[in-house]
């Protein structure tokens, strides 16, 4: 009997130069929103440029599984009927999350003020990653719920019989639990306040005005307040979903790193929400040029020209942190292949991410022969320039997916290859990460070993 693995090691080596022009999936943020407001609203929604990731995938399993129809159709587009606020029916079976965070705490939002019970699971590392945040405001509205302790997956919500608007003030800048209460805001009568310390991604905000919801948002005495009313009649819509930059954050800092590239990505996502990679590795002294913006229906996207560049250490500031969460891993690489040292701040939330990324990245890094230097919130790379790398290691990803492609990058310039563990999780946000960047001409490879 031939057993297909359930890890695909695989290995990257110098490479020669990247070149091309390239278009990476879609936004992942993005694409779980339009599945999640398409659901919510009334008539057909159709979505245009979805990720089909194994992440957003769950989120259509949990949508049909709350009672809208989705469908794909020919041409790539996909369509959700959706079956408006407050209809939403019990599922029949456990809602799996697999990987996604992002989907799992969308998704209790948007049932905490409908009458239903619904059970959620997710893989070994989403079940060790908090609920907790999103719980709290939730229970606030009149949900309740009964988890793991410490707020751990598997847990069962029942939403609210009887919803009450609330006003939370979030202690954390996550677009994650900002999304949770402004969703469960729809079905709760009267005006919902979201505060948050600084500024997250504003995907749910643009989307849900687009859809129809009143919804606003101001920044007040250094805070950002959100506030949206209740009992919003969404309407179905079109949804355009822009390139993904923090995929894109792949093949442009790798095109940074090997000598001789030069790389055109189309079409990404440029929300200023989002741009904080490209500021930094601007500062660093890449050489990026963005061309043709414009307003891809309600997100600005461009087309990116990228060119290998000398690159120095830099102090990158912890009020960056919330426009590039998940650039972090990537930046680490090129903070190592750069000349000087790199410190990055106010990096907490690292830990609860995929794996805690702060170790993930730091061990990984001195297993190939980089200077590291970890605290609870920071990380500082001690970078010699380009060719000082040895590599040679083979990391662990703690199946995290931007582990694996950041460190599948480095092996792009170290001295001797990178072998990772894993690269099966890389198919929760870039299923065609290993293709497209083949394609460009990066030396990457994997290694698929069926048991027998
Ligand atoms: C996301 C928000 C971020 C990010 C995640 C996607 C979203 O998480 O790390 O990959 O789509 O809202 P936090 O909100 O927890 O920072």
């Amino acid at each position: 009997m031939t057993r297909v693995a359930n890890v695909i090691p695989g290995f990257s080596s110098c490479s020669k130069p990247l070149v091309g022009s390239t278009k990476v999936p879609g936004d992942k943020s993005i694409s779980h929103r339009s599945i999640i407001l398409g659901a919510l609203a009334i008539g057909e929604t159709r979505v245009h440029g979805l990720l089909e990731s194994a992440d957003v995938l769950g989120t259509i399993d949990a949508m049909t599984s709350l009672g809208a129809e989705i469908k794909k159709n020919r041409h790539d587009s996909w369509s959700i009927f959706g079956v408006g606020v407050g209809g939403f029916s019990e599922p029949k079976k456990v809602i799996d999350f697999g990987n996604s965070g992002t989907g799992v705490r969308l998704v209790l939002g948007a049932i905490a003020t409908s009458p239903i019970v619904a059970t959620c699971s997710g893989d070994r590392s989403l079940s060790l990653r908090p609920m907790g945040r999103v719980l709290e405001p939730l229970q606030m509205f009149g949900a309740s719920n009964l988890s793991r302790s410490g707020g751990f997956l598997p847990l069962t919500l029942a939403g609210a019989k009887n919803p009450i608007p609330i006003t939370y003030v979030s202690s954390i800048p996550s677009a994650q639990v900002k999304s949770a209460v402004l969703l469960a805001s729809l079905n709760a009568p009267g005006e919902t306040v979201f505060k948050e310390p600084s500024r997250s991604r504003d995907h749910t905000e643009r989307m849900l005005k687009s859809f129809g919801a009143e919804i606003s948002s101001e920044i007040q005495d250094s805070e950002c307040v959100i506030s949206c009313n209740g009992y919003a009649e969404l309407n179905a819509q079109e949804v355009f979903v822009p390139g993904d930059p923090s995929s894109a954050a792949f093949p442009i800092c790798a095109a940074l790193m090997v000598e001789g590239s030069k790389v055109k990505i189309l079409n990404v996502c440029q929300n200023d929400t989002r741009n904080g990679l490209v500021i930094t590795l601007k500062e660093m002294g890449a050489k990026i040029h963005i061309e043709n913006e414009r307003n891809l229906h309600g997100e600005p996207v461009a087309d990116l020209l990228v060119t290998s560049s000398d690159l120095k250490g830099i102090d990158v500031p912890a009020e960056r942190v919330a426009s590039m969460i998940d650039e972090y891993p990537i930046l680490a690489v090129v903070a190592a292949n750069a000349d000087g040292k790199t410190v990055m701040r106010g990096l907490r939330e690292l830990r609860v991410k995929e794996s805690d990324r702060i170790y993930s990245m730091a061990k990984g890094l001195s297993e190939s022969g980089v200077k590291i230097e970890e605290t609870e919130d920071s990380l500082t790379v001690y970078g010699n320039g380009p060719g000082a790398i040895a590599g040679g290691a083979k990391i662990k990803t703690f199946y995290d997916h931007r582990i694996a492609m950041s460190f599948l990058c480095l092996g792009l310039v170290t001295r001797k290859p990178i072998m990772v563990d894993d690269c099966k999780s890389i198919e929760t946000s870039f299923p065609n990460f290993i293709s497209l960047m083949k394609k460009l001409g990066a030396s990457i490879e994997l290694r698929i070993e069926n048991e027998s």
